[in-house]
């Protein structure tokens, strides 16, 4: 039984729509500019006019290229919460904890509709969350909040919701993609690219959410709750980042006919739930091969729609913002749903497959001493894990000299994949930590 609350839809369409944003970042400014620029188009589609009443922002001097005249400025974020000229507070401020959470609790808690950008937040608290705006009967929007401008959760949760999902596969860090794609178009370094796609604004505050898969897992584990029924678990998923992929990786996967995509996978397997996030290799033709630049892109399996994907801009002030006022207008319209599709006391917790069962290829990448028997040691490395070697190439010659040795697998079992890496990397021979990613022949 659908949640009622969410049903009644109880909104004066003879009235503005209010809203107090809270954050003028680079997201929050876009949101203004939206309103501003677009304000009649927007007002037909809602139904009703939207107003922007407060604003919330550390620093009120700082020119942000758009017009804050005729806005209430609030010295704190969290005033928003209680003031009853608001019906949705719209938090762009960031961070699972501090001023964003607490905020947006609290705005859920007085009733008002909450709409966030704020992955992060959802990954942690999001149970929690879904759980207060049930109770309160108000919704938790957060369209911007995984893939920018993409439209993917009114995807999943409204034109996809005829389905069973099977499985979804995502790009879901600009910044990664962005880096991955420069990488290999202009062979410069990993360090290099990063600053370029900082400056360019792309990348989150700390680095390391990008390059090691934190921020890309919020936004699968958001994706596997709303596609599997489940509590949003981040603490279950296992992330590994793209800092370890060099030019050599970059190099031999397009040769082998492949890309390096840092990929999000949240599968069905025998009954339980796969949830990963980890750089991999897909075929060049594919859908997740094809997407470059600071595009993302999520691949959905269900039992009747078959395999949609959906791409666009992942980063960026016009996308994110465009996802933002989308929210504004179904809330305005007065569209209401459950902020994982279904009422929150129906969702699951997962049973999560266990990622050292899969079966996979895989790609190695071993850096070895250039001499007699190494390839025979590695090999029989292999060949004691079961592991069955599908092609390895060994090009330059360098006797006495580190040389890279790249591997692929037939389907392997990811344990044994990994015992056998530790193995090799014991070896005299071996003068790097080997370097193994999954090969998805999506
Ligand atoms: N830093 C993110 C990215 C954008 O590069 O995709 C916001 O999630």
């Amino acid at each position: 039984m659908p949640d009622k609350k969410h049903l009644r839809g109880m909104c004066d369409m003879s009235t503005p729509f209010r809203i107090g944003i809270a954050g003028l970042g680079t997201v929050g400014a876009g949101v203004v500019r939206i309103i501003r620029k677009n304000a009649e188009l927007l007002e037909k589609r809602a139904g009703r006019p939207i107003e922007i009443v407060a604003v919330a922002a550390k620093d009120r001097k700082r020119d942000r290229g758009v017009d804050l005249s005729g806005f209430d400025w609030v010295e704190k974020a969290g005033d928003m919460a209680t003031r009853k000229d608001i019906d949705a507070v719209i938090e762009v401020i960031g961070g699972s904890e501090g001023v964003a959470a607490d905020l947006v609790r609290a705005s859920l808690e007085n009733g008002k509709h909450v709409v966030t950008a704020n992955k992060a937040l959802l990954a942690h608290h999001g149970y929690e969350l879904a759980q207060l705006a049930d109770e309160k009967g108000v919704c938790l929007m957060y369209e911007a909040a995984v893939a920018g401008g993409v439209p993917i959760i009114k995807a999943l949760r409204e034109g996809l919701a005829a389905n069973e999902i099977k499985s979804i596969y995502g790009i879901l860090n600009g910044t990664c993609n962005y880096i991955l794609t420069t990488m290999r178009q202009t062979g410069r370094n990993f360090d290099d690219v990063l600053k370029e796609a900082q400056a360019a604004g792309y990348a989150e505050a700390d680095p390391a959410f990008d390059i090691d898969g934190i921020d890309a897992a919020h936004k699968l584990c958001i994706l596997a709750a709303i596609g599997f029924g489940v509590k949003p678990d981040f603490d279950a998923l296992n992330i590994e980042g793209i800092r370890h992929i060099n030019s050599t990786d970059i190099a031999y996967a397009t040769e082998f006919g492949y890309r390096i995509k840092l990929l999000g996978i949240a599968r069905r397997e025998n009954g339980k739930i796969l949830q990963v996030m980890e750089p991999c290799l897909v075929p060049i033709e594919s859908p997740m091969g094809i997407i470059d630049d600071v595009y993302n892109a999520v691949y959905v399996e269900g039992d009747f729609v078959e395999t949609p994907l959906l791409t666009g801009k992942g980063a960026g002030q016009g996308p994110t913002a465009s996802s933002v006022v989308a929210d504004i207008i179904d809330l305005a319209r007065g569209h209401r749903l459950p902020a994982f599709g279904i009422p929150a006391r129906d969702l699951k917790d997962a049973v999560w497959a266990d990622p050292g069962e899969t079966m996979n290829s895989y790609y190695l990448r071993l850096m070895v001493i250039d001499k007699a028997g190494v390839i025979a040691d590695v090999s029989a490395i292999l060949r004691d894990k079961n592991i069955s070697i599908e092609g390895l190439v060994q090009r330059g010659r360098a006797p006495g000299q580190p040389v890279p040795v790249i591997i692929t697998t037939h389907e392997t079992r990811h344990a044994d994949m990994m015992e056998a890496c530790d193995l090799i990397e014991k070896l005299d021979c071996c003068v790097e930590k080997p370097r193994v990613m999954c090969i998805e022949e999506l």
